[in-house]
């Protein structure tokens, strides 16, 4: 390989402040640690688009706030229940899950809350039995505040919690987007992305008229970006377009090293701390500190 003239030095030091769609790329500082906690912000990760980055999304910024010193709930909404088992937590194996929580007004959420191997984040696990509660809750009034009165007991006990959705927009993710002060879009960086895109965000809107007037689309993420295929960064810049400073400037780039801290069911900020996913995902929690999104 032949090396590189050394004007190329300047140009590499200027690219750094850039992000991938060529805005300057401000500097997230280290939040400050928190000397009280909560209340919460709740934050749903949506997208009726399957396989986007929500739950992986869910389960690393839950971690990167955590180890910024945010105590952190992150709340399973998905009958699949990825981001329980992401998180070491066997739902399977569990009698009271949110579902218990979301049908039956007696369960108390302090015995359904689980703690989970990282310090400052516990989650509220989901199993098979949440796929019941769509159609059960259709006949219940306030159906689509159901989530909403779940956590209002833990509000003042985390600074953030994550609701992770599933790929639908049916009623259990009304109730998160009701529930919810803002909401977080994964989308991966490939050619249908945006397919969809309007109709989340005519949802959001009938959601915010509707059932919950401070609902805020908190920003749209990048993920599995490819900087190596032009196909990448067509889509993201076309996402800049449509989308303008909505999308967030941290971007997840694409390895497979997800897929393997999935499967030892760990974040990947603990998994493999220094890989470029971890510090994404931490990029990615100080950004939103920094626009308010976060405590
Ligand atoms: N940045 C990334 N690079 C490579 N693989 C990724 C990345 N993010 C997520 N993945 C992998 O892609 C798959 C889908 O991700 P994930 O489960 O987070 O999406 P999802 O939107 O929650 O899916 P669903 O809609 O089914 O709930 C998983 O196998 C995950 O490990
Ligand atoms: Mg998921």
């Amino acid at each position: 390989m032949s090396s590189q003239p050394s004007s190329g030095t300047s140009a590499v030091a200027e690219a750094a402040l850039l992000d991938p769609v060529g805005r300057l790329l401000p500097h997230f500082p280290i939040p400050a640690l928190l000397s009280s906690h909560g209340p919460a912000r709740i934050i749903a990760l949506c997208n009726q688009k399957g396989g986007v980055g929500k739950t992986t999304t869910t389960i690393n910024l839950a971690a990167a706030l955590a180890e910024y010193g945010r105590r952190v709930l992150v709340v399973d909404l998905d009958p699949q229940g990825a981001a329980s088992v992401g998180l070491g937590v066997s739902p399977h194996e569990l009698d009271l899950t949110i579902y218990n929580l979301l049908m039956e007004r007696s369960a108390s959420i302090t015995d359904v809350v689980c703690s989970t191997g990282i310090e400052n984040l516990d989650l509220l696990p989901a199993n098979i039995d949440l796929s019941a509660a769509e159609v059960q809750l259709v006949g219940e009034v306030a159906r689509e505040s159901a989530l909403s009165r779940v956590l209002r007991p833990v509000l003042d006990d985390y600074d953030v919690i994550l609701v992770d959705c599933q790929p639908s927009l049916g009623l259990l993710t009304v109730n998160a987007l009701t529930a919810a002060h803002g909401v977080l879009i994964p989308l991966e960086c490939e050619f249908f992305a945006l397919r969809g895109v309007a109709l989340l965000v005519e949802t959001i809107e009938k959601v915010r008229d509707r059932l919950n007037p401070r609902l805020e689309v908190d920003g749209i993420l990048a993920t599995m970006y490819d900087p190596r295929t032009l196909h990448s960064r067509e889509v993201i810049n076309r996402v800049k377009e449509a989308f303008g400073d909505t999308l967030l400037h941290t971007v997840v780039g694409r390895t497979v090293k997800f897929p393997d801290s999935s499967i030892a069911a760990e974040p990947i900020t603990t998994y493999a701390p220094t890989h470029s996913g971890a510090i994404a995902y931490r990029q990615l929690a100080r950004e939103l500190v920094a626009r308010g999104d976060a405590a």
